[in-house]
Order: C-alpha cells, then sequence, then structure tokens
C-alpha cells in the first residue's frame, strides 16, 4: 500500500513565477499553488498518495511568529492523524532553517515532516524545485526517514533541521551542515541514511506543540550583531522595547566586546536571558571567558543566532526559566 503524504505549500522561490524563464531573480516567491506544484511532477504520484494543502503563499523573509506557530498546529494535527504517514512543507528557503527548527523542537511523533525549498523559481530554466519536492516525497514515504526528527531536503542532500543552514545567496547547493555534514542523501531515487541525527526536541514536546498552538505570537527576542566598535546601545534598546531575552551573534567562540558584555549583564540582572551565539558559520559555541558565565549568559552551543532565537523563545513562552535551556544546551 502506498503511503499517504501531506503537503503544505507556504510560498517561497520553489512557487514562485518570473516573466522571463532565463531569470532567477526579481521574481514573486510563492505566486504558483499547489496544485500546480504537484501537476509539474507526475513521477510523484508513483511514489505516494499525496495530497495538497496551500497554507500559505508567501516570500519568506515575511514569515511571522504567527503563521510559524499556525504551521506547528497544523503539522500537530497532521502528526495525530493516522490516515498521514508523512509530512511535506514546501517553504522559502530564507527562512526554511528556521521553521524546520522550530518544527524539530516539537517533534513527538516518529512519523517524518520534511521540508524543501528551492533556489530557481518554478518557471526558470533548470528549476531545481520540482526533482526537490520529488525527492522530499520520497524521504517523507521513505520508512528509513521514521524517528529521524524533522528534516530538510534540497539538492539530493538530506540535512537534520538542528544542523542545516542556508550557507549561499543563490547556490542550488545552498543548504548545508557545517557541523557534522548531510544526514544522508536521494541517489537517483534511493533513500540512504549516513547517520542519524541527535533527536534534540524538547523532553514534552506533545504537551508544549499544544501551548504552542493556542499563541499567536512568541515572546520578543532580538538578535544583536556583534562587529568592531559594537558599543552595546542597542542591548539598553532593545530592553526599553520590551525585549524578554537577547541573542547576542559574537565573533568566533561567542566573544563579546566589553562594552556589550557590560550592558548584557545588567539585562541579565533586570531578568532577561541571554544567550551568547556566533556570527560565524561553523563550529560550535562553548563556555569561554569565566566572566560569561558569572554573568549568567548561555552558550548556543551548536544553535546559529537564529535557531537559538527561536529556542529561547518557545522556552519563554512555555514560561520556563534558564536552568532549563541551560540544560538543554549543554
Ligand atoms: C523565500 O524565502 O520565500 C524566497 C527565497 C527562496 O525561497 O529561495
Amino acid at each position: 500500500m502506498q503511503k499517504r503524504i501531506h503537503i503544505l505549500a507556504m510560498g517561497g522561490t520553489i512557487a514562485g513565477s518570473a516573466g522571463d524563464s532565463a531569470a532567477t531573480t526579481g521574481y514573486q516567491a510563492g505566486a504558483v499553488g499547489v496544485a500546480d506544484l504537484l501537476a509539474a511532477v507526475p513521477q510523484i504520484q508513483q511514489v505516494a498518495e499525496v495530497t495538497g494543502e496551500q497554507l500559505a503563499a508567501i516570500d519568506s523573509k515575511d514569515i511571522t511568529a504567527g503563521l510559524q506557530l499556525k504551521l506547528v498546529a497544523r503539522v500537530r494535527e497532521l502528526l495525530l492523524d493516522s490516515s498521514v504517514d508523512g509530512v511535506v512543507i514546501t517553504h522559502g528557503t530564507d527562512t526554511l532553517e528556521e521553521s524546520a527548527y522550530l518544527l524539530n523542537l516539537v517533534h513527538f511523533a516518529d512519523k517524518p515532516v520534511v521540508l524543501t525549498g528551492a533556489m530557481r523559481p518554478a518557471t526558470a530554466l533548470s528549476a531545481d524545485g520540482p526533482l526537490n519536492l520529488l525527492d522530499t516525497v520520497r524521504v517523507a514515504a521513505s520508512d528509513s526517514a521514521r524517528d529521524r526528527g524533522v528534516l530538510v531536503v534540497l539538492n539530493n542532500e538530506i540535512h537534520s533541521a538542528r544542523l542545516v543552514t542556508k550557507l549561499s545567496t543563490m547556490a542550488v547547493e545552498t543548504f548545508q551542515s557545517p557541523n557534522g555534514g548531510a544526514l544522508g542523501a536521494v541517489n537517483d531515487g534511493q533513500v540512504v541514511f549516513y547517520h542519524s541525527p541527535d533527536s534534540c526536541h524538547l523532553s514534552n514536546a506533545l504537551s508544549v506543540s499544544e501551548q504552542l498552538t493556542k499563541r499567536d505570537s512568541l515572546p520578543y527576542v532580538p538578535v544583536l550583531y556583534g562587529h568592531s566598535d559594537d558599543d552595546g546601545r542597542l542591548v539598553r534598546m532593545v530592553m526599553e522595547q520590551g525585549a524578554k531575552g537577547i541573542v547576542y551573534a559574537g565573533m568566533g567562540n561567542g566573544s563579546i566586546p566589553e562594552r556589550v558584555e557590560k550592558e548584557l549583564a545588567a539585562a541579565v540582572q533586570a531578568g532577561l536571558i541571554v544567550i551568547r551565539a556566533s556570527s560565524s558559520a561553523a563550529g560550535m559555541v562553548t563556555k569561554a571567558e569565566a566572566s560569561y558565565e558569572q554573568a549568567g549568559f548561555i552558550a548556543s552551543g551548536l544553535l546559529n543566532p537564529r535557531k537559538a532565537r527561536l529556542l529561547l523563545q518557545v522556552v519563554l513562552a512555555c514560561g520556563k526559566d534558564a536552568a532549563v535551556l541551560r540544560k538543554f544546551l549543554a
């Protein structure tokens, strides 16, 4: 019997339309509906029994917490629906890794949830979307993808939601996992896993996901990007704007200029949770200076700043504190 895979379409370049088939920029993202995306890949029907649903039709740079939470709620319903074997999400690549990570945090089932996108619009010569979609359905329908959390499939590679990141602005091989590499591949239709991801779901993911379905926003947690001559004034500004936590994308191993460190330490004293992440593309952020520990900053580990932000937002939304976060990131 064929697996039953439900596709949630969110928009993005995979659904993009340009006036000129040679154009790979300047197109309208999210213009092609899910029915047309599926119609462009008739081979999908040989892989699985596929249904589609348009959840949004946006350029993913515009995704809001409200829409991310709507996605979490819909995926939750599908995971609890015994008539669905797996979920595929077509998504703009600009924030794909964020939605994937959020879904992975609250993933509670062994059913595959697999995200994909494209770097070239659907109307482009050598569009990458159709094969990405076919490969993604193959992964979602594969028994070997069960119990591996939320996955991301593009350019024939399978990545974990936690470690994958968009590295290149325009290349089709943009999704990479610099800390650990791809989990597997789709080789001419054959799904192969080289290794399994650490689960890294919240331990109470089922109830956290339920709590999130009752919300339409998440606590305000900005990412501040460190740079030379940073004097920390943005820390004061975001506190005035009601930030509940701050992710500081520091240099190298989450290093923070002294003047910023002073402001961030004051933020912790005022009750905010501060995560030290890094603007570097690869490597882990570890406990470093003793003063960072004394101030109460939490190292982001393998999470990039945008994913650390989502984690902190979810922790705050559930009324949890820095100790819970510290343990989760340890
Ligand atoms: C988007 O993120 O929606 C536009 C860019 C893309 O999908 O590649």
